[in-house]
């Protein structure tokens, strides 16, 4: 559509936009109501382990302070919101009967959503699991997926009235590698083989949980996976199959099981040397291949490698499987605070790719956003944060995924990570993704320019575009 010299980069009607937040990055409130510890409680009490010994037993106090945030959704005109459910809040020691107080926060919590007319957009799983249930194994351990699906099947019983879209797990990678191989995340394990095994309960949690929602009535469920284009930093066969490896032990490995029902051979035998396949049991695929109504894409950055020694301190190594491959940083390349690069078109490029290779299916972007540096500074009696730089990076990754649905990749909506400045996991506070400023001393939030501005694409449902 053209007006003048300026059009309108428009998404499909009924187009989803939000924001997303985790359970554990924002509520605090960690031993109120019942509440017992998860493993991010534990974990960043150890020394060294997070950015200046932080916790989230504060974080952005939103479990006091839920009103106020929903009304930071409201003026954003956000059509859906991703919150996380803290398991340990619902169900304390990850087994038996639902603590009140913790079903109550998620209930009034929705019905303010609902009343506000923001529909609700419920993770099951982002991170935080019961301590009991590490210490009784863990994800390595098979009784954490059943488990998982009992507290889902629960919660959905008292929340399935008004929620309608479940997603499963949060980025499944990040809960098994990092937080059983490398040990850069609660729970803090460095054993390659629990690990690799945690990933297939991970899975294997996500479809008995799908099943039995299913089966409760839900309508719209699905997985969120964090995924990236892979690239080889040249073309030689070396740097290729280190990108294939990359590939297939961050994307194929969750996805194929997911939409296709098996895991890719090659990646079974690029971990042979880790572990076997025994943990994997007859029947298992049918249940992890439950049909999904949608595929949650986080997306935040592209990877580029080559065969190599290992590059310490990227966060990523021991890579499971991949331990002689190096990340690459591209010279000159933009990057952030977090040191990921700026790369809108690899957003595209997973778009495309899934909806390729998986065949048609909803996808929604939940998650994609940046960290800067950002201050709050006063502009004509008026307390502003002036963060061009992710208004920019936002414009660009929409522009992305407006390309990608013209290229006809059927994505439903888009959720800007974050609401509000919060808990980074390791990096504890120091990296700001929020739309919304947050002060962590007073708590006092303040909309950044960004969110102004996003408020304006929401309700346009689109961008202006000059030109
Ligand atoms: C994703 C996580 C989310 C947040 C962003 C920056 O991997 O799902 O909780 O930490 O990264």
């Amino acid at each position: 559509m053209t007006h003048g010299s300026t059009s309108e980069l428009r998404f499909p009607d009924g187009f989803a936009w939000g924001t997303a937040t985790a359970a554990y990055q924002i509520e605090g409130a960690t031993s109120e109501d019942g509440r017992l510890p998860s493993v991010w409680d534990t974990f960043s009490r150890v020394p060294g382990k997070t950015a200046n010994g932080e916790t989230g037993d504060v974080a952005c106090d939103h479990y006091h302070r839920y009103p106020e945030d929903i009304a930071l959704l409201a003026r954003l005109g956000v059509s859906h919101y991703r919150f996380s459910l803290a398991w340990p809040r619902i169900q304390p020691e990850g087994r038996g009967g639902l603590n009140p107080a913790g079903v109550d926060f998620y209930s009034r919590l929705v019905d303010l959503l609902l009343e506000n007319g923001i529909q609700p957009w419920v993770t099951l799983y982002h991170w935080d699991l019961p301590q009991t249930l590490e210490d009784a194994g863990g994800w390595p351990a098979r009784d954490t997926a059943e488990r998982f699906a009992d507290f889902a099947t629960r919660i959905h019983q008292r929340l399935g009235d008004r929620v309608t879209d479940w997603t499963t797990l949060n980025e499944p990678w990040c809960a098994a590698f990092l937080g059983y191989a490398n040990g850069y995340h609660a729970p803090g394990r460095t054993d390659k083989a629990a690990a690799v095994r945690s990933a297939h309960h991970l899975l294997l949690g996500h479809g008995l949980a799908v099943q039995a929602l299913r089966a409760g009535g839900a309508r719209n469920l699905g997985i969120t996976l964090n995924l990236y284009p892979v690239d080889p930093v040249t073309d030689t066969d070396a740097d290729r199959d280190a990108a294939r490896r990359v590939d297939g032990l961050m994307n194929r490995i969750f996805l194929d099981p997911v939409l296709r029902g098996s895991y890719p051979a090659d990646v079974i035998a690029d971990l042979a040397s880790i572990t076997d396949t025994e943990h994997v049991r007859d029947g298992d695929l049918a249940v992890i291949s439950a049909p999904v109504d949608f595929l949650g894409v986080n997306y935040y950055s592209r990877h580029v490698v080559r065969a190599g020694g290992g590059t310490p301190g990227t966060g990523l190594s021991p890579f499971v499987g991949a331990e002689d491959v190096d990340f690459v940083r591209r010279p000159g390349w933009p990057t952030t605070v977090t040191g990921w690069e700026t790369d809108p078109d690899g957003l595209h490029e997973t778009l495309t790719r899934v909806t390729r290779d998986y065949g048609p299916l909803p996808l929604y972007v939940t998650e994609n956003g940046v960290a800067y540096d950002d201050q709050v500074v006063e502009v004509e009696g008026e307390s502003r944060v002036l963060d061009e730089g992710r208004r920019t990076y936002l414009e660009d990754h929409f522009r992305a995924a407006h390309r990608a649905i013209a290229d006809g990749v059927d994505l439903r909506g888009y959720f800007v990570w974050s609401l509000l400045d919060n808990y980074e996991w390791s990096e504890g506070y120091g990296r700001r993704f929020g739309l919304v400023h947050v002060d962590f001393a007073t708590q006092r939030r303040t909309l950044k320019d960004s969110g102004r501005w996003f408020a304006e694409v929401t309700r346009a449902n689109g961008l202006e575009v000059a030109g």
